[in-house]
């Protein structure tokens, strides 16, 4: 991997980069870069060159940062770190899942004759994740000891808490767990050409529990991801910047 200009790393929420923002400032590398509405945190983790920048939760928020730390940057590869809802009953709260690819679920032009995901225009109906980085993060979920599964991350502007949404959202996509702006950066990225890796500790079931176990476990799952996020981003720190 050339990481000639460092690694991006999009989080939607302050409780999603807290902790990387954190380890920069006690590493003594943290310069804000204000750019449009977004502030850049520009530095080193562990050695390896990052720009931390927090989106804002939903798929249009995702896309327009990830545009802009890829133009202003030119960061070589972006990672996506936070929380997300599981789809799978054996897949549990603190659990990680490193994504294989990423599906909007919203994307729906059936009536012209489009697969389920599928945008008209773009030859792929999921965006896929790079497998050097997923490589990196499933190596650094296993140092940490945290239960990690590989699958397919689906992204929309829902929050999902009903049953049925969530039936509908495995039974057309097969996806491990969803959230709110993965596959809006993996778009984003796949347009650019740019590897990208989403990493996603859960806070929730994706059901009726999500409105009790959500504000009840999304802290802890985010700094699980960020935590997973800072070692991967380490395993770079030999590789030529
Ligand atoms: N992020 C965390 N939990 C989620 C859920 N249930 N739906 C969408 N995004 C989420």
């Amino acid at each position: 991997m050339q990481c000639a200009k460092g690694i991006g790393v999009i989080g939607a929420m302050d409780v999603e980069i807290d902790l990387l923002r954190q380890v920069m400032r006690e590493q003594g590398s943290c310069e804000e870069v204000q750019a449009g509405p977004y502030t850049f945190y520009r530095g080193t983790m562990e050695g390896t060159p990052i720009v931390v920048v927090q989106c804002q939760i939903g798929m249009v928020n995702a896309a327009a940062c990830t545009q802009r730390l890829i133009d202003e940057f030119g960061v070589a590869a972006v990672v996506n770190t936070g929380v997300a809802g599981s789809l799978n009953a054996d897949i549990n709260i603190g659990d990680v899942v490193v994504a294989t690819d990423a599906v909007n679920h919203y994307m729906d032009v059936g009536n012209l004759g489009y697969a389920p995901g599928q945008t008209p225009g773009l030859s792929t109906l999921s965006f896929p994740c790079d497998e050097t980085l997923r490589q990196a993060a499933l190596s650094a979920a296993a140092e940490l000891q945290v239960t990690t599964w590989e699958g397919r991350v689906a992204s929309s502007d829902l929050f999902v808490r009903e049953d049925a949404d969530k039936q509908r959202i495995v039974s057309q996509f097969g996806a491990s767990c969803c959230e709110m702006e993965g596959a809006a950066i993996a778009q984003v990225c796949w347009l650019n050409q740019i590897p990208c890796a989403i990493l996603r500790a859960i806070s929730d079931k994706a059901d009726g529990s999500a409105e009790v176990d959500y504000p009840t476990f999304e802290a802890a799952a985010a700094k699980t991801c960020a935590n997973l996020t800072r070692l991967m981003i380490g395993s770079f720190s030999g590789f030529s910047m």
